[in-house]
């Protein structure tokens, strides 16, 4: 999705900008654009396609300028052309304007201000902001300081939206001076020495400064070099919150992989270790330390609703497998944009869950208002501190997978597995459903993860190569499994159809004789997850089922098994280890496998056509 950057200070802003962008695009994006204040000019520069693109022409130019704003545009309205591209300008260009969101009432506005006799260049909704400050700029007294004239019109402005945004602004008239608002899309402020910064993810903030401002839905900023004043809508000063974020900023470089997704793929051992280390100190139960609720509140759940989306929302299907198994306790994992709308049922003494990477999913945070209004409380699962999620929550755990650059999501899709098992753990302990040595023993399997992850890495990334060199020209692939690893499969379906354009399609082993066994030829590759676990023999029936029918068979499964020696094509072993803990295992081959079919085809691996990492419209 789309990504602001601004920048004030004593730094050659073009540059800060164009790196802030950099870090900016693993949003997903298809145009950029950057705006500065050269000396009291507005300049504006914005290409299609890529930042490289926008560097290059760049290059041509030099400014004086302290102040500046860019953007990564993914497409809403109107196709990413270098018009459409953000900032946009009203009709004088002197008011300057990137946009994240969507406002609602656009075509009204749009309307009324072409009858005022507006001249509008783009087909975005954004467009029209700028025109609504320019006019609210030619009502209102320039009596006074300029910032504060500005951050005036920019207010009567955005009362008159409907809908999302986060915008940031310049204005000829007030150089230095950078005003933003937000609702319902993200945005944050760093404050640094003699400079300040805006953006709308961490990453683009943190390497200016860790001291952060997280602005709140219906707030307005006035931001300049040296001070940051916050209001609410209304105009009314409210009292700015500096805190400090820790949070590691993601090395531009890959580390000498390839593409961001297979390093990710790689990290994930090493992230295991850092929860392991940071959750599971000795023998006790798993520590939460940040988990803000009480004992007496989390045992008394009836109920569970997990929801989430994409990725996100299959190891909420995980989840849904532990909490029935060693809780006892009733639980849906819900896609979240069906959520929001089904009129669920939702009683006091029902948990929701909420699990997401960016912690800024659209669909997933109008679960939890919704929850949240009729007093259900929300405990989310969310890997970015600060993020609006983990404002909105009654409780957060954070997921510790590091910033996820690739846009299909591996290393947080099993961090979040991990806390899953964990805070199972946590909940048996505390309503005294499992002994301390049962927890002791689930742990002792939990801490082996590392060491049979690398394993997995280091001896089947060769034969998961040779698999993808072999299916590279396939039109379809299904993907089967059963129990606790039927979200492994709808997961390896997902991760496969992300990066490769290749269709597939995700089911239970079970049920796919009911219909999907149809698409079965000779030509089909099938994926069957198949562990040697308590459903084994019923898989391997499904299996058969497949085989019979003259699917071609790549299997996942535990070391050792020589079922599949006559019949698989490809087979991908996993080290023995707990039922529970195999989804961890498992997905490693099937990430693999995503990848080097979309590199061996020669795709954007971690840039897939039309996704974006960070989903803030519905
Ligand atoms: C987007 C991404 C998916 C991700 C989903 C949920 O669609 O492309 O990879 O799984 O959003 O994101 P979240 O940040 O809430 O986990």
């Amino acid at each position: 999705m789309c990504g602001i950057f601004g920048y004030v200070g004593e730094r050659d802003v073009v540059e800060v900008l164009v790196a802030g962008l950099k870090r900016l695009q693993y949003r997903g994006y298809d145009s950029c654009g950057i705006a500065v204040l050269d000396g009291n000019e507005l300049a504006i520069v914005k290409e299609a396609g890529r930042i490289e693109r926008l560097e290059q022409v760049l290059s041509r130019y030099t400014f004086q300028a302290k102040v500046g704003i860019a953007h990564t545009r993914w497409a809403t309205h109107g196709k990413p052309t270098p018009t459409n591209a953000h900032p946009h300008i009203d009709c004088h260009g002197t008011v300057s304007i990137v946009h994240n969101g969507v406002i609602d009432n656009f075509l009204n506005l749009r309307e009324s201000l072409l009858n005022r006799g507006h001249i509008l260049r783009s087909e975005t909704d954004t467009e029209v902001i700028a025109h609504l400050i320019e006019e609210e700029l030619s009502k209102i007294s320039h009596e006074g300081e300029k910032a504060f004239v500005f951050l005036k019109a920019v207010m009567k402005a955005v009362s008159q939206l409907k809908g999302s945004y986060a915008i940031a602004c310049l204005w000829e008239g007030a150089p230095g001076v950078i005003v933003s608002a937000r609702q319902g899309s993200p945005l944050l402020i760093g404050v640094g020495n003699n400079e300040a910064c805006i953006g709308s993810d961490l990453n683009a903030v943190l390497p200016i400064t860790k001291q952060v401002i997280l602005l709140n839905d219906g707030e307005l900023a006035l931001v300049t070099q040296t001070k940051v004043w916050v209001f609410d809508i209304e105009g009314k000063e409210k009292k700015v919150a500096v805190q400090r974020i820790e949070w590691e900023v993601t090395e531009e470089d890959r580390a000498g992989f390839p593409t961001f997704m297979l390093k990710e793929i790689y990290e994930q051992p090493e992230r295991i270790r850092k929860i392991i280390a940071l959750r599971c100190q000795g023998a006790n139960p798993p520590i939460f330390e940040e988990l803000d609720m009480p004992p007496s509140q989390l045992i008394g759940f009836r109920r569970i609703i997990v929801q989430a989306a994409g990725t996100s929302w299959h190891s909420g299907l995980y989840g849904k497998y532990l909490f029935e198994r060693y809780l006892r306790i009733p639980t849906d994992a819900e896609i979240a944009s069906e959520f929001r709308y089904r009129e669920p049922v939702l009683e006091q003494d029902t948990l929701v869950i909420a699990i997401s990477q960016s912690g800024e999913t659209a669909d997933t945070l109008a679960g939890i208002r919704q929850a949240r209004s009729r007093f259900v409380p929300v405990l989310s699962l969310c890997n970015v501190p600060g993020s609006t999620m983990t404002r909105e929550s009654d409780a957060v755990i954070y997921l510790h997978a590091g910033p996820e650059i690739g846009v299909a999501s591996t290393k947080a899709y099993t961090a979040q597995l991990a806390h899953l098992f964990l805070l199972t753990l946590h909940l048996a302990r505390l309503k005294w459903l499992l002994s301390q040595d049962n927890i002791n023993q689930l742990l002792d399997q939990f801490n082996q993860l590392p060491e049979k992850m690398e394993k997995i890495l280091d001896e089947q990334e060769s034969i998961v190569r040779e698999c993808a060199k072999t299916f590279l020209d396939s039109r379809y692939f299904l993907y089967l499994a059963r129990g606790i690893n039927y979200p492994t499969a709808l997961e390896g379906a997902l991760k496969l159809k992300e990066v490769s354009y290749i269709h597939a399609s995700g089911y239970p082993a079970g049920e796919f004789k009911h219909g999907p066994i149809a698409l079965v030829d000779k030509d089909t590759p099938v994926v069957c997850i198949a562990p040697v676990d308590s459903v084994y023999e019923k898989t391997l029936a499904n299996i058969e089922e497949v085989k019979a029918r003259g699917g071609r068979l790549i299997v996942v499964t535990t070391e050792g098994n020589r079922d599949f020696d006559e019949m698989a094509e490809f087979i991908f072993t996993i080290p023995q280890i707990h039922e529970d803990l195999t989804p961890l295992l498992t997905v490693i081959p099937l990430q693999l496998l995503a990848h080097h079919v979309a590199a061996m085809k020669g795709l954007d691996v971690d840039k897939p056509r039309n996704l974006a990492k960070s989903v803030t419209v519905e």
